[in-house]
């Protein structure tokens, strides 16, 4: 029996456009050949970027009415990619109308928001997936498997990291991105997100941040200019200031007793987009960095004689996670990277909703995320530690 779903994406900025080509290439999966995705809409207020998009992309529609949009019985799952401050207006509607959901990480702007928002998709009986779209990296799905195995023991010492350099020239944008208000974080959700998402992923929840230090190092910026998205976009000669922070250093404890270090910057010159996971263990260690993100590096105590001694590099192929969903020739080593992990999530989204289960990224793993961005903006605010503290979806 075929499955077909109309997909309509609501926002057209960087990461809408990152969903539309995911939806474009999911029907690499082989095991998706039963469902027929139909690229039906892009949504967006501005309504010269939606044509666009669709146009590029293969959608048949673009639209400018968001709520219309959801009125119509013609969209059966929906991808939301809308600046943080809208995922609490946005996301209820879209629940509400019953139609799938493929959310953008990092699910509102707060653990309040996270949590309120959690509890309605709970309560919903279609799919509520979130992009945490790292985890689809092949490289990074292989570490955790390998560390799940046991490759390294019992872990004692994490780092994680994102290092960035989208907002390291001063005269960029004062974006949505550069307002705690809108935000809800600088560095520490924009990017944390994704390496605290990460480390959880690998090691378990965090339970505790031990200490947290925030830093706005540029200012000011000057304002954009309308319709700008993304990290790029014109400007005004009108300047103002930028509310949160361009790096955070977070020290934190995980549930099993390891001890980690997040770092995260997005002024990192040089270093346009990095994310890393490093655990070292009782057996030995793993390094992920997404600069490679079709390899990891492992490293097995006692495996080797002392001459040959030192970490492996280990390149993804067909029997690793998503790889062969994903890759263009069917071999180890033919390069896999951020682009492929969106088809890969969407691909993971397809499924769950042609099978009616549960997303294994959904509102409670942004929630988790969020439960630890919290506790590091109140030990950054009280210099002192902070429990993760979870709000109860009610
Ligand atoms: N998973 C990832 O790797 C990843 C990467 C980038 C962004 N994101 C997430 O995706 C979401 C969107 O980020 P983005 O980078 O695509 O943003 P963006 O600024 O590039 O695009 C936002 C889009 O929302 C539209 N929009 C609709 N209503 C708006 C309003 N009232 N005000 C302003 N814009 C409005 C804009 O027209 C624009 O097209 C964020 O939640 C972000 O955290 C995730």
């Amino acid at each position: 029996m075929t499955t077909t779903l109309r997909i309509g994406i609501i926002g057209a900025g960087m990461a809408g456009q990152a969903h539309a080509f995911g939806y474009r290439n999911a029907m690499m999966a082989r095991d998706l050949a039963d469902v027929d995705v139909q690229l039906h809409t892009i949504a967006d207020p501005n309504l010269e970027l939606a044509q666009s998009v669709a146009k590029r992309y293969g959608f048949a529609n673009a639209v400018a009415d968001i709520d219309a949009f959801l009125a119509s019985p013609e969209i059966d799952a929906v991808s939301v990619a809308l600046p943080n401050h809208l995922h609490a207006q946005i996301l209820p509607k879209v629940i509400a109308s019953g139609k799938h959901l493929f959310a953008e990480k990092p699910i509102g702007r707060t653990r309040e928001e996270a949590a309120w928002l959690a509890d309605l998709a709970q309560a919903s009986t279609a799919v509520t997936g979130v992009g945490f779209s790292f985890r689809r990296l092949p490289g990074l799905a292989a570490l955790a498997q390998a560390v799940e195995n046991g490759a390294v023991g019992q872990i004692h010492t994490v780092r994680a990291w994102y290092n960035a350099d989208y907002a390291a020239d001063p005269s960029g944008a004062l974006s949505w991105r550069y307002s705690q208000e809108q935000s809800g974080g600088g560095a520490l959700l924009d990017i944390g997100a994704h390496a605290i998402d990460a480390a959880q992923f690998v090691v378990g929840p965090v339970s505790r941040v031990l200490n947290s230090t925030l830093r706005t190092v540029i200012t000011e910026r000057p304002k954009p200019a309308a319709g700008a998205i993304g990290h790029g976009g014109a400007t005004t000669s009108e300047r103002g200031p930028v509310t949160n922070d361009d790096v955070a250093l977070v020290t934190v404890e995980f549930d099993g007793g390891a001890v980690g270090q997040i770092s995260l910057s997005r002024i990192a010159s040089g270093i346009p987009n990095s994310l890393g996971v490093e655990v070292f263990g009782s057996e030995g260690h793993a390094l992920f960095d997404s600069i490679s993100a079709g390899e990891f590096h492992l490293f097995q105590n006692g495996t080797a004689a002392a001459a040959v001694n030192g970490p492996r590099r280990i390149f993804t192929g067909p029997e690793h996670p998503y790889f062969n969903d994903v890759a263009a020739m069917p071999g180890a080593g033919v390069g896999t990277g951020y682009a492929e992990a969106f088809v890969a999530e969407i691909q993971e989204f397809l499924r769950c909703v042609r099978d009616n289960r549960t997303m294994d990224t959904n509102f409670n793993t942004a929630l988790a995320m969020m439960g630890v961005v919290g506790a590091a903006l109140e030990a950054a605010e009280t210099n002192t530690t902070a429990d993760i503290n979870h709000p109860q979806p009610a």
